[in-house]
């Protein structure tokens, strides 16, 4: 109901009456008036006239209902610990495949190999539910095709050189915009979920704490609306996970890469290794040439670009 209400505060732009209001949605004038409330409590800002009501301002918030067609399998929350936990909650209980948990803040936000991800208001942070029917080694492609789709659709919306950092960083002028973190639950080779969490720099200021990060909004001088590009990621992204071939995803996702070709240094609970970033194998494994001219093939790690 709340869509439809907005649909049509937006459409009209002027002043809609109660009476239209129930007439087009079926529902009494007070029920009308109930959800305009609901609204407003929080924070759409509904002017009433003595002739009706008039959308002034809606909040940068991803509800639900501002998703047409996902309104089910949006779910958003205001603060969370992590969206990881709520969607690995709701994919053991069988929740549909592409099933998106947004979050306002993150309590404690994780990143990659067991570090903080911080996650102050302004942020977008998000974790995707995905049931692809694959077999398990191929599982990484998924997180390739994410990235690139989300390099994609910075370049597209805010015209900038988005770049990505093995395996999943994207990166602008060689500052961390936004960062990626797979989870998944498989038995024997049947994949029951992989669960994408994203989180990107939109509206919040992460350069104070991690002198190599940016956002959006200090790149661009201007805030970004986390709802739209949210909505542009969701509707591409999953045009691709229906339509791509996931064969081919890592050769396309070289086209967006600043790793290879680079002196770089690759970090792991185990082990550091340094080498020139020759190559990226079709299942998003690095290979590293080694000072001894070695070979050496990486699935996993923080790399460190050393000649910034
Ligand atoms: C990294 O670069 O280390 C990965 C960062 C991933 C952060 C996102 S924010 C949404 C989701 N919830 C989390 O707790 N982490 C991921």
């Amino acid at each position: 109901m709340k869509a439809q209400i907005l649909e049509l505060l937006r459409a009209e732009k002027g002043i809609v009456s109660g009476e239209t209001l129930s007439a087009a949605l079926g529902i009494s004038r007070v029920s009308i008036w109930k959800h305009i409330q609901k609204l407003r409590e929080v924070g759409y800002t509904i002017q009433s006239f003595p002739t009706g009501y008039q959308l002034k301002r809606s909040p940068d918030t991803p509800f639900p209902w501002e998703f047409p067609g996902r309104e089910s399998t949006l779910f958003y929350f205001h603060e969370v610990s992590s969206t990881m936990d709520i969607a690995k909650d709701l994919a053991r209980k069988g929740c549909p495949d592409f099933t998106i948990v947004v979050a306002g803040r993150q309590k404690k936000g994780r990143g990659r190999l067991n570090r903080v991800w911080r996650s102050a208001p302004g942020g977008l942070y998000f974790t995707l539910v995905l049931r692809p029917q694959m077999p398990i080694i191929f599982s990484s492609r998924v997180s390739f095709l994410a990235s690139m789709t989300l390099a994609r659709v910075l370049r597209e919306m805010f015209e900038i050189e988005a770049k990505i950092k093995w395996p999943n960083d994207i990166l602008v002028n060689e500052l961390k915009i936004s960062g990626m973190l797979a989870e998944m639950e498989a038995e024997a080779d049947q994949l029951h979920f992989i669960n994408i969490g994203i989180g990107i720099n939109v509206n919040n200021d992460p350069s104070l704490s991690e002198p190599k990060a940016s956002s959006l909004k200090k790149l661009l001088g201007m805030k970004i609306s986390r709802k739209d590009l949210l909505l542009q990621f969701l509707d591409e992204f999953e045009a691709q996970m229906t339509n791509a071939d996931l064969g081919n995803v890592v050769s396309e996702w070289k086209r967006y890469t600043i790793t290879l070709n680079r002196q770089v240094r690759i970090v792991t609970h185990q082990e550091a290794s340094e080498g020139i970033a020759v190559d990226v194998d079709n299942n998003g494994a690095l290979v590293l040439k080694m000072a001894d001219g070695s070979l050496k093939k990486i699935r996993y790690g923080d790399c460190f670009h050393q000649d910034e």
